[in-house]
């Protein structure tokens, strides 16, 4: 038995919620499909998880024949079924599903029908979104958590390891939810805790080095700077020394606090840090284009092109040749082109993401990515506990096209030089009011809009810059920071008084979605 939980995708939008609710309680937990849980099933018995832990879906129990004996077939397995998850695991004992006549959606008031769990009130609210309900326990259950409205909302089995939640413990919603998941794994799973700390995730990671270790292989890295880029080659550097090397690609389209933070990296790091100087090349090709794709397709294609140039190059200069690339690629990425469950299928491109996609094929390289199963907080962990500084750790996130995407309209020297100018004032201002760790992101975008306005007493015809900050926990979802006014006005008036061609100032009060965090 592998001391891992694994989360089954029914193709609950909260599927990823459980996984990280688990590891924020110091359990590993992975996500699978139902089919690669069958045929792991199938397998030996010392790779079977710790516990499962079924999610909720969008099908209705009723109406779906499938099969999923599977699951309940090891009698000391432990179960946790969710919403979906408790009526498959109901139906599978003898229990009755009923088709949607009175579901529940929202926040709904629950009480316990015997002693509440340790650390709960008798009555609770929790998050509910069910159409089904289960009409009642099977033999052998007893149920123990009622909604106001009389349906079951909790079961749990009297001879096995077995519990049923129709709420969902994992959301923000559910008072105490937490407790509820904790109380699975303590109580139900009997598993010890904290089996998933910093260090646990990093000796994982690590894992991922052997091919390289024992051999003469040499790593290439495309190094952003960013905490997944930096925390994945210091645990490299830590782990293969000198074999691996990170190529900065500087494409012009960068801030100057991001000048800074590479000096700084190559200063107070042992990294191998090379920066590739190509700023003429970008923006070349940059020059005049107007639609958003199209600049993205420009850089991420010009990004790949001086990249495998350069470490040509210094193949024949240094006579190095790489073997693997490494990437900073993070679970959500993974879970997204693995399983169609995990987001309710396979998303329509919103934006083609700039990233370094293409390279492992075209250079004939291998992929390494140690950081696959980690969420962005665990990366975080790990970066302080590989000893990297906080202010690195907790930098915010700068997408890979840079300020190529935050000037709307034609790109040109002068205006990424007003992005530049501006994004300057706006972080000087964060830092002064110790502002910058309380909000996910922020920045400033060039608007292709001139406005009037009046400078001295004289008429202005110029541009709009408009002020960028969101809260959010992953980047999926986001909201807009409410800074004080005072913060914002001295922003305003810094920007328009000391970034030429800016004569005005606005701020950004869209969430996402609708809106998309970066304007292009
Ligand atoms: P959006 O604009 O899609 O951004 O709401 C979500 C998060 O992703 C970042 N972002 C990118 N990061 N390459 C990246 O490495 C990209 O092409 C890219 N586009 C957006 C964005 O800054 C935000 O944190």
């Amino acid at each position: 038995m592998e001391a891992v939980t694994w989360i089954v995708d029914f193709g609950s939008q909260y599927t990823q919620l459980i996984t990280r609710r688990s590891r924020e309680l110091g359990y590993k937990a992975l996500i699978l499909t139902p089919e690669e849980v069958q045929k792991k099933m199938a397998g030996p018995k010392e790779s079977r998880p710790r516990a499962l832990i079924l999610s909720g879906g969008p099908k209705s129990v009723p109406e779906d024949s499938t099969d999923f004996s599977f699951l309940f077939e090891d009698e000391g397995l432990p179960i946790l079924g969710i919403c979906y998850g408790m009526q498959v695991m109901g139906q599978f004992f003898g229990g009755e599903v009923e088709r949607g006549r009175s579901g529940e959606y929202g926040k709904a008031r629950l009480r316990f029908l015997s002693r509440p769990i340790e650390h709960i009130p008798q009555e609770f609210t929790a998050w509910m979104s069910h159409g089904d309900h289960l009409k009642e326990a099977p033999e052998g259950f007893e149920t123990f958590l009622e909604s106001e409205n009389g349906l079951i909302a909790g079961i749990r089995s009297r001879h096995r390891p077995l519990l049923g939640l129709q709420f969902h413990p994992e959301v923000e919603h559910t008072e105490k939810g937490a407790e509820i998941l904790s109380y699975f794994y303590r109580e139900v799973a009997k598993a010890p805790s904290s089996e998933w700390a910093a260090e646990q995730m990093l000796e994982e990671a690590r894992g991922h080095f052997s091919c390289v270790r024992e051999t003469r292989a040499q790593v290439l890295c495309a190094f952003s700077g960013g905490v997944d880029s930096l925390a994945v080659a210091s645990l490299a550097h830590e782990t293969i020394g000198e074999k691996c090397h990170c190529f900065f690609v500087d494409h012009g389209l960068l801030r100057p606090q991001d000048h800074l933070h590479i000096q700084e990296l190559q200063e107070k790091t042992p990294l191998n840090i090379h920066i590739l100087r190509c700023r003429d090349i970008f923006l070349e090709r940059l020059i005049g284009i107007h639609d958003p794709e199209e600049k993205r397709k420009i850089i991420g294609k010009t990004f790949i092109e001086v990249f495998e140039r350069q470490v040509e190059e210094y193949r024949k200069r240094e006579g190095v040749s790489f073997d693997y690339l490494l990437q900073g690629t993070l679970y959500p990425d993974v879970i997204e082109s693995m399983s169609p469950h995990a987001t309710g299928g396979k998303s329509s491109t919103i934006k083609s993401h700039h990233n370094v996609g293409g390279l492992p094929e075209k250079m004939g390289l291998k992929l390494l990515e140690p950081f696959r199963f980690f969420f962005k907080d665990e990366v975080r962990q790990m970066g302080l506990a590989l000893g990297l500084e906080k202010k690195w750790v907790f930098r915010h996130p700068f997408p890979g096209p840079g300020i190529g995407i935050r000037i709307v309209g034609e790109v040109s020297p002068s205006r990424i030089e007003k992005v530049q100018a501006s994004d300057q004032i706006l972080f000087e201002e964060l830092m002064k009011k110790n502002l910058y760790e309380r909000c996910w992101q922020a920045f400033t975008v060039l608007l292709p809009l001139k406005t009037v306005g009046v400078k001295g007493d004289e008429r202005a015809y110029e541009e709009v810059i408009c002020l960028r900050l969101v809260n959010s926990v992953d980047g999926m979802t986001a909201s807009w920071t409410d800074f004080a006014a005072s913060f914002l006005a001295r922003v305003s008036t810094r920007i328009t008084n000391e970034v030429p061609g800016i004569t005005r100032v606005v701020y950004d009060i869209t969430s996402k979605p609708p809106g998309t965090i970066e304007w292009e």
